[in-house]
């Protein structure tokens, strides 16, 4: 039987998500929780509020409450909603009072000022913000949510206009009978459209079942590399840069905002004064 290609959306499969992203959930968590233990300044709390923009499948969100934390998510996809929602159904009573999802765009959210201890954006997601105005709109609307000394923590992959290469990625998720194969292309990073394209093939063999799903997703995404993102951050006077890291999530494993290397963690942290 021929295998059928479903060119929709990958986001409207969360499933497959989830299983495809699962892997380096608890080392992320980690890294947010050793974040908050070293970069917090002033007043600490043990459990942190926390704003997860752009929150998909709500795997982190789902980790975070897990931890105790009182995590807000929210995203643009009704499919990713839709589950985020039954899996913050099956958490005990007290998970399920902490945890809240409803439905927004980063370019444009509304949130409570001066609020949240910690807001986080991992896995290039920011760079779905596709003009200079739409990712200052998102870092201004951030800092507002955070209360005087709060974090916003960024990781992206850096653009490397001088080397442009076609970069091809394959991770591989398993859980319950399902095994989703993820293969991402990136074309090269433009520097005058300030754009990168992005392909992915999604294919899903469920246990028992002899024919392959695929799904294919093309999209676009806004690039940087790091006077570019340094230029966008300090748009955002309210925010200072508290430190770098990379896609590594360890917290003792800094780096500087240079294009070194391409993956990027930025520790942001709203001003006192802000
Ligand atoms: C790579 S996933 C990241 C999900 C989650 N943060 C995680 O770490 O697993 C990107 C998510 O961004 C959402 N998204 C894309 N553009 C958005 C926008 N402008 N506003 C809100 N959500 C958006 C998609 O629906 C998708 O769920």
């Amino acid at each position: 039987m021929t295998p059928s290609v479903d060119a929709s959306d990958w986001y409207r499969h969360p499933l497959y998500y989830d299983i495809a992203f699962a892997e380096g959930t608890r080392e992320e968590a980690d890294f947010l929780e050793a974040v908050l233990e070293h970069y917090q300044q002033g007043k600490r709390r043990k459990k942190a509020t926390i704003l997860e923009p752009a929150s998909g499948s709500g795997r982190l969100v789902i980790e975070m409450v897990r931890r105790g934390h009182r995590v807000d998510g929210f995203d643009i996809s009704l499919p990713m909603l839709r589950y985020s929602r039954r899996r913050a159904g099956e958490l005990p009573a007290e998970g399920r009072d902490q945890i809240s999802f409803r439905r927004s765009r980063m370019q444009s959210f509304r949130g409570p000022r001066n609020h949240f201890d910690l807001i986080h954006c991992l896995l290039s997601t920011f760079k779905y913000l596709l003009t200079e105005e739409e990712a200052i709109s998102h870092l201004r609307r951030a800092a507002s949510a955070l209360r005087s000394g709060g974090l916003y923590v960024l990781g992206i992959h850096l653009a490397n206009y001088r080397h442009p290469v076609r970069d091809h990625e394959q991770w591989i998720g398993e859980r319950d009978g399902i095994r989703v194969t993820c293969d991402t292309i990136t074309s090269p990073a433009d520097p005058s459209t300030r754009l990168e394209q992005l392909s992915n093939l999604l294919r899903v063999k469920r246990q028992g079942i002899r024919t392959v799903e695929k799904i294919e997703t093309h999209w676009a995404c806004r690039t940087y590399d790091a006077s570019e993102l340094r230029r966008l951050i300090a748009s955002v006077p309210a925010f200072e840069i508290a430190g770098c890291h990379d896609f590594a999530h360890r917290i003792g494993c800094t780096r500087l905002l240079d294009d070194s290397k391409e993956d990027i963690v930025v520790v942001l942290r709203k001003g006192v004064m802000s």
